[in-house]
């Protein structure tokens, strides 16, 4: 670090690094300009892109009776034992299916990637079981998994909801955003009834929200409990995207 005429960093444009390396005041008004340089590269085109998650076939609003059970999942804290997002990792991939996409929880709000995995990632549970077995699962998780730790929330199914609220719900989602039609609000009680009784008129509730609005009695009671919401909710979480034709455009 000396000055003599032989060390090779005093000369040319290395030697001038010297200056800025010896003023304090010098080296901050530099770096300042380079990572606000910086800044403005990764920052600003943020501003001009219409949309920043890639859009894919088949994602749709979630209907009202699933929407109801999101709200009982989030309300009873699922989230902090299981995560909503299978990452691109060998072993993820093999384990649940097709990694996550953005796409995929643009219409969670908010949403519920997690960041704990005391039991499994929920993102693509839709379908693995059937309703019968979310509702033994439920009732008492070690009647099925004997080594479960998972809590009981048998009280779902002794709560009943009557969708008196929902519209008020699918409206607070179309408020931050969620693409939710007039006709989707207006019919948001009679497609949360519809979509847990199999006896009724559900054609509405298809012709708005596709054949992936799944219309059962998930409960197997008659009366619509927290337990139907529920599970409509988890049958449909990863279903929405069908795989088998989705393509990733890496173009972008
Ligand atoms: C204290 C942590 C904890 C909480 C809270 C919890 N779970 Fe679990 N859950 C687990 C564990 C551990 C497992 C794995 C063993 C089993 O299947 O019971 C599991 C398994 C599951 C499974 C089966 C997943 C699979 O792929 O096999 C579902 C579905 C599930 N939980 C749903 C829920 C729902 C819905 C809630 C909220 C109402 C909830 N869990 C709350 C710990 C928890």
């Amino acid at each position: 670090m000396s000055d003599t005429p032989n060390n090779p960093s005093t000369k040319g444009i290395l030697g001038k690094h010297a200056v800025i390396e010896r003023s304090a005041t010098l080296l901050m008004v530099l770096s300042l300009l380079v990572v606000t340089i910086g800044g403005i590269v990764e920052i600003a085109p943020l501003f001009y892109l219409e949309n920043t998650i890639e859009e894919v076939d088949g994602m749709r609003p979630y209907t009202p009776l699933e929407l109801a059970g999101r709200d009982v999942y989030v309300r009873e804290g699922c989230y902090v034992c299981h995560s909503q997002m299978v990452r691109p990792m060998r072993d993820e991939v093999d384990r649940y299916g097709h990694y996550s996409l953005a796409a995929e929880s643009m219409y969670d709000h908010p949403f519920q990637w997690g960041s704990k995995r005391t039991g499994p990632d929920m993102a693509r549970v839709g379908g693995r079981y059937s309703n019968a077995w979310h509702v033994d699962h439920l009732m008492d998780p070690q009647s099925v998994v004997p080594e479960s730790i998972m809590p009981k929330y048998a009280f779902l199914s002794r709560t009943p909801i009557d969708g008196e609220h929902i519209e008020d719900l699918v409206k607070t989602h179309r408020a931050v955003g969620v693409p939710y039609s007039d006709e989707m609000v207006e019919n948001a009680r009679a497609d949360f009834l519809a979509q847990a009784d199999p006896d009724s008129d559900f054609d509405g509730l298809i012709e708005r929200y596709g054949e992936t609005a799944n219309v059962s009695n998930f409960d197997g009671q008659p009366e619509l409990t927290e337990m139907d919401a529920l599970i409509a909710y988890l049958q449909m979480l990863g279903t929405l995207v069908d795989f088998s034709t989705f393509t990733p455009d890496a173009s972008r």
